[in-house]
C-alpha cells in the first residue's frame, strides 16, 4: 500500500519508522529528516503547503495519507485530500477544533456533560476576563485560544508572579491576537501530576495506547523554561508509576465521550486523538487535547506496537478499528537539543551520532529538527533528535538510554533525570501529598 506521511519531525519519523516494512512509503518534509529520508520516497516541500501536498499525493498515487503535526490539520488539509479521494489518519479542521479552538473544547465539555471538565471562562474584552480573575481567587490558567506552537499556556505561580500579571498576559493576548484570535481561555489551575494517553480513532471507536509522561521543563529537576518536550517515560503494564488502572481507565472514557460529542457535533474525528490529563485528588482532568500524536509521546508507544501500524490505519480510515496490541516493556526517550534551547538554539551546528553503539545498548534514534546537507547531520535550533530505549523496567531502559546518549556528539545537552527512580519518586511523592 502506497502512504504519504507529512511532516518532518521526530514524531513523524517514528510514524515513518512504524508504517515503513508494510508499505511502500512516501514522505514530504519541510527539510531533510535522514531518519525519515532513509525509509521514504522523499520530497522537501512545506507542509503548509496544502495543494502542494495534494499534488504530490495524487502523483504519486498514494492510497492513504498519514498527517503528523497540527499547524496543517487547522488548515484543512484533510478536508483537500479527502476531497481529492485521498483517505486520511488526521481529522478535517472542524473536528481538529479539539486542539486548535480551545474555546470550543471546554465548551465541548459543558454542553455534553463529559466529566473531567474544570472552571473556565473565554474572554475577548480585558474588563470581564479582570473581573473573572479577580472573582476567581485562585491560581489560573491563561491560555491563547488558539495554537501558539505549545508555547502560549502561561500558569500562575509558574511563568506569572501572580493576577496582576496574569491580567497583563491578557492584554498582551487579546492586544496582539497570540494564537490567531483576539481572545482569551481563563482556566482554573490544576494540582497533581500530568500524563498522556494517545488513542487511535475511527469516528466511533477509540483505540488507547500505554500512558506517558513527558517532561516540558528544559532542565533538570523541572526547572527552566517549557519546551516541546525533553524526554518521556512509559511503564510496561501500560500504567505509570503514580498512575492505577481505574483513572487510566477514567481517562480513556473522558476521551471516548468526546469522541462522540464531536460526532454529535456534525465531524466524525478520525486520527490520532493526544489526551493531556492532570490526575488531580479527584481523578484524571483533561488539561488539553492534542490532534495528533505527541511529541516526544509517539516515540514511547510506536516502538511497541505489535499490531500492524498499516492495519491501525485503515481501521481509522475504513471505521472499523480493532484492539491493538503493545509489547509489554518499559520505555524511556531523551531529547538532546542544541545549547541555549529553547529560547535560542544554535542551528547550523554538526551532530554526529552513532546508531550502531546505540543499537547495541538496545537503543533507537528518532530524528527531528535537523537537516542532513552534504553527509551531515545540522542542526535546525529546535530539538534535534531523541534516543528511546525499551527494557523490562523503567530503570533498565533509563539506564540505557542513559548510555546510548553518549553516542551521540555535538554542542547539545538532555536532561539526565527523565525515567530516573529518583524523579520517578518524587512524581509518587507529590501524588501521594495531592491525594492527602
Ligand atoms: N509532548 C507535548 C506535545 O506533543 O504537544
Amino acid at each position: 500500500m502506497k502512504i504519504l506521511v507529512v511532516g518532518t519531525g521526530a514524531r513523524e519519523h517514528a510514524i515513518c519508522q512504524a508504517l515503513h516494512e508494510e508499505a511502500e512509503l512516501y514522505s514530504i518534509m519541510s527539510n531533510q529528516n535522514p531518519g525519515i529520508a532513509r525509509i521514504s520516497q522523499f520530497k522537501i516541500g512545506s507542509e503548509m503547503d496544502i495543494e502542494g501536498v495534494k499534488e504530490h499525493a495524487l502523483k504519486m498515487r498514494v492510497e492513504m495519507a498519514v498527517i503528523g503535526p497540527e499547524a496543517p490539520l487547522e488548515h484543512g488539509i484533510v478536508d483537500t485530500l479527502q476531497e481529492a479521494g485521498i483517505p486520511c489518519v488526521g481529522p478535517t479542521s472542524q473536528a481538529a477544533r479539539i486542539e486548535t479552538d480551545k474555546a470550543f473544547m471546554r465548551d465541548l465539555f459543558e454542553e455534553h456533560k463529559i466529566p473531567g471538565s474544570i472552571a473556565y471562562g473565554v474572554f475577548d474584552n480585558l474588563k470581564d476576563a479582570g473581573d473573572f480573575i479577580d472573582d476567581f481567587g485562585e491560581d489560573v490558567v491563561v491560555k491563547p485560544v488558539g495554537l501558539t506552537g505549545g508555547k502560549g499556556v502561561k500558569i500562575v505561580g509558574e511563568h506569572l508572579k501572580d493576577s496582576e500579571d496574569a491580567k497583563t498576559y491578557v492584554k498582551k493576548i487579546i492586544n496582539n491576537k497570540i494564537g490567531g484570535h483576539a481572545s482569551v481561555v481563563i482556566e482554573e489551575r490544576l494540582l497533581g501530576e500530568e500524563f498522556t494517553v494517545q488513542a487511535m480513532v475511527d469516528g466511533d471507536n477509540l483505540v488507547p495506547m500505554p500512558a506517558v509522561q513527558d517532561h516540558p521543563h528544559a532542565y533538570e529537576g523541572d526547572q527552566g523554561p517549557i519546551t516541546g518536550g525533553m524526554g518521556s517515560y512509559s511503564e510496561k503494564n501500560g500504567l505509570l508509576p503514580f498512575l492505577d488502572q481505574k483513572n487510566y481507565d477514567a481517562s480513556v472514557k473522558v476521551m471516548e465521550k468526546t469522541i462522540k460529542a464531536v460526532k454529535k457535533e456534525g465531524n466524525p474525528y478520525k486520527g490520532v486523538l493526544y489526551g493531556q490529563f492532570m490526575l488531580c485528588r479527584d481523578g484524571p482532568r483533561l488539561v488539553e487535547y492534542n490532534a495528533r500524536f505527541g511529541d516526544p509521546e509517539a516515540m514511547n508507544v510506536l516502538p511497541l506496537l505489535e499490531t500492524s501500524m498499516v492495519e491501525l490505519c485503515q481501521g481509522v480510515v475504513d471505521g472499523n478499528l480493532k484492539k491493538a496490541q503493545f509489547h509489554p516493556q518499559a520505555t524511556v526517550c531523551k531529547y538532546l537539543v542544541p545549547k541555549g534551547y529553547p529560547e535560542s538554539g544554535k542551528a547550523g551546528q554538526p551532530i554526529r551520532v552513532d546508531e550502531e553503539k546505540i543499537e547495541a545498548e538496545g537503543g533507537m534514534v528518532f530524528y527531528a529538527a535537523v537537516n542532513q546537507k552534504n553527509n551531515k547531520v545540522l542542526t535546525t535550533g529546535s530539538r534535534a533528535l531523541a534516543v528511546v530505549t525499551a527494557a523490562n523496567s523503567i530503570q533498565d531502559a533509563e539506564e540505557r538510554c542513559e548510555r546510548a546518549t553518549k553516542y551521540v556528539q555535538g554542542d547539545l545537552y538532555h536532561r539526565s533525570d527523565v525515567g530516573t527512580n529518583e524523579l520517578i519518586e518524587k512524581r509518587i511523592q507529590h501524588m501521594k501529598e495531592i491525594s492527602g
